[in-house]
C-alpha cells in the first residue's frame, strides 16, 4: 500500500527524539545544558521537528552548521537559541544577525567580519585541539575571546572545541586537557561568563569529564550511537523508519540475470521484486549484492547492482510478495530489523552518512 500517493517514505518519530534527548539530559544532569544538534536537515529526520522534539525532550540549544540552517529554524519560530558551529561568509552577516544566530569565531578575519556589524552579536570562540578543520590553535583562541570579551558589541558566549575520535578516549582526554589549559588562560586574563563545550555523542558516552557547561549530541537524538558496538544509554529508540514499495515481480529464469552489469545471476530460476529506491534517494550503489530490505517481515538480499531510481530484491523464498507490499530498508517489520547501521555497513559507510544521505524525494512523514 503506498503511502499518501508515495513510493518511498521515511516515518519519523518525534517523541523518540525527545526521549532519547531526554536520556541524554538525565545522563549529564542539571549542570550541563544540551545543545541538540540538527544540523543536515536533522541528520535527515527534518531540521525543524527535530529541533522541536528535542527542545521538548530537554535541550536549551541548537547547533547547526550554516546560517542557512539556522535560519530555516527561525522562520520555523523557533525561539531558542542557535549556534552555527560553522563557517558564517561575509554574505550572510546581516542575515545571521537578523536571525539572531550566535556565531562561531576561530581567526581574526572572522572577528574582524563580526566587529563590522556594530551590533550585539553572540560569539562561541573555537579552539582547535587536534581536529585541524575550522579551530584557532589554544593560543589564538584564548587571544579571540580576550578580544571578544572587550567589544563593545560582542558577547562572548562560548569557548569551545570538537574531538576528532569516537574510538579512541586517550585521544579525546588529550583533546579535552589542551581544551581545558586554554581554558585556564583565559580564566586567568578574568574572563569566566562564558559556555565551556567540547562534547558531541561519543564524547559525552565516553569521558563524562568533557561534559563541561553543555555537551552537543547529534547522532545519539535521533536513536543511533556513534559505534554500534556500544551499548550506553539501553533506552535510546530510533526515530526513523525507512520505506518503498515493490513495483513489480518476475521470475527470472536460471542463468539469466538482473539489474545493470550483470551482477545478480539466477543459481535457480529466482523470484524477483523491484522496488522505488535508488542511490538518488540515498541507497547507496555500493550497498548492491550485499544490502538487504524487509519484505514480509523477511530480511531478503539486494539483487544486483542499484540503479539511480529502484533496486531489485531476492525474495525467492518469501511466500506470497505482491505489487505494493511494502519494503523496510531501515525499520523493524514483524520479526525482523535492519538498523542504519546495517545499511551503512552494507554500504562501506557509517550510520551518519547513511541517514543524511536520504533523498529529497523520501517523502518525511511525522508520527
Ligand atoms: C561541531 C560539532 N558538534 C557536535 C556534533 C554532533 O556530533 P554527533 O552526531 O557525533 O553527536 C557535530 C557533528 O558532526 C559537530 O560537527
Amino acid at each position: 500500500m503506498t503511502q499518501q500517493g508515495a513510493t518511498k517514505w521515511a516515518d519519523v518519530d518525534p517523541s523518540a527524539i525527545a526521549h532519547n534527548t531526554s536520556l541524554v539530559k538525565q545522563l549529564v544532569g542539571e549542570k550541563t545544558a544540551v545543545m541538540a544538534v540538527v544540523k543536515a536537515n536533522g541528520y535527515g529526520h527534518g531540521a525543524v521537528p527535530a529541533a522541536r522534539a528535542a527542545l521538548e525532550g530537554g535541550a536549551t540549544w541548537l547547533g547547526v552548521s550554516s546560517v542557512a540552517e539556522g535560519i530555516e529554524l527561525r522562520r520555523a519560530s523557533i525561539q531558542a537559541p542557535i549556534l552555527n558551529l560553522g563557517y558564517t561568509p561575509p554574505a550572510a552577516l546581516s542575515a545571521a544577525v537578523a536571525a539572531r544566530l550566535a556565531l562561531t569565531v576561530y581567526d581574526r578575519e572572522g572577528l574582524a567580519l563580526l566587529k563590522t556589524a556594530s551590533t550585539e552579536i553572540g560569539v562561541h570562540v573555537k579552539v582547535d585541539t587536534g581536529m585541524h578543520r575550522l579551530g584557532a590553535p589554544p593560543d589564538d583562541a584564548v587571544k579571540l575571546a580576550v578580544d571578544v570579551a572587550g567589544d563593545p558589541n560582542l558577547r562572548l558566549e562560548g569557548f569551545w572545541t570538537h574531538f576528532a575520535d569516537a574510538k579512541d578516549p586517550a585521544f579525546t582526554r588529550g583533546q579535552l586537557h589542551a581544551y581545558l589549559d586554554a581554558r585556564s588562560a583565559l580564566m586567568r586574563a578574568g574572563i569566566t561568563n562564558f559556555l565551556s563545550h567540547a562534547a558531541g555523542s561519543s564524547g559525552l558516552i565516553q569521558v563524562p569529564e568533557a561534559w563541561l557547561d553543555l555537551v552537543r549530541p547529534g547522532l545519539i537524538i535521533y536513536g543511533v550511537r556513534p559505534v554500534r558496538s556500544w551499548t550506553d544509554l539501553p533506552g535510546l529508540r530510533p526515530a526513523l523508519r525507512w520505506q518503498t514499495v515493490v513495483t513489480h515481480l518476475v521470475t527470472v529464469p536460471t542463468g539469466e540475470s538482473v539489474g545493470y552489469g550483470r551482477r545478480f545471476i539466477a543459481q535457480q530460476p529466482a523470484r524477483v521484486a523491484t522496488i522505488a529506491v535508488g542511490y538518488a534517494d540515498g541507497l547507496y550503489r555500493s550497498a548492491s549484492e550485499r544490502g538487504r530490505a524487509i519484505v514480509r517481515g523477511v530480511a531478503v538480499p539486494i539483487a544486483g547492482t542499484i540503479s539511480m531510481d529502484q533496486a531489485a530484491l531476492d525474495v525467492t523464498t518469501v511466500a506470497g510478495v505482491m505489487v505494493g507490499d511494502v519494503v523496510t530498508l531501515i525499520g523493524q517489520d514483524g520479526d525482523a530489523t535492519l538498523t542504519a547501521d546495517d545499511l551503512a555497513e552494507a554500504s562501506g559507510t557509517i550510520s551518519y552518512e547513511v541517514l543524511c544521505a536520504i533523498g529529497g524525494r523520501v517523502l518525511r512523514r511525522y508520527l
